[in-house]
């Protein structure tokens, strides 16, 4: 069964110009987009999106990054597109990440308050439905 994954291109990726080279890469293992859109997040957009962190003590300086310039957000679509996506990606840190992954290729610890590791994907189906609401009208 075809599913949906909600994708973003977090400030540090778009600001390095690697929106083209993350997108290559999801395109070329075999996902579709099926929307794509740069976007000036809000404070109440992310704190829908990341409402599980919230009061987590990484929370404030996540919600500045995510403020600091676009975002792009994406869908992409495919059988297992969201177990995929999330292995593309790589772990959380990308100090550790595995080469190969996009944190792994592009991404490095800057010693700031929180990791910038480039890109989120959703975990989970409903994660997924959830998230594309919020971030697609
Ligand atoms: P992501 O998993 O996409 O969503 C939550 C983000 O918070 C995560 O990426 C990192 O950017 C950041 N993050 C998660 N855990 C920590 C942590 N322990 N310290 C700093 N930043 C974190």
């Amino acid at each position: 069964t075809t599913e949906r994954t909600l994708v973003l291109i977090k400030p540090d990726g778009v600001a390095r110009n690697l929106t083209g080279a993350i997108l290559a890469r999801i395109e070329a293992k075999g996902y579709s987009l099926v929307e794509l859109k740069k976007v000036d997040a809000t404070r109440e957009l992310l704190e829908q999106h990341y409402e599980e962190h919230v009061g987590k003590p990484f929370y404030e300086p996540l919600v500045e990054f995510m403020l600091s310039g676009p975002v792009v957000a994406a869908i992409f679509e495919g059988h297992r597109v969201i177990e995929g996506f999330r292995s593309l990606a790589g772990t959380t840190d990308p100090t550790t990440a595995a080469p190969g992954t996009i944190r792994g290729d592009f991404g490095r610890d800057w010693g700031l308050k929180v990791q910038q590791n480039l890109v989120h994907g959703s975990d989970s189906t409903d994660s997924a439905e959830r998230e594309i609401k919020i971030w697609f009208q």
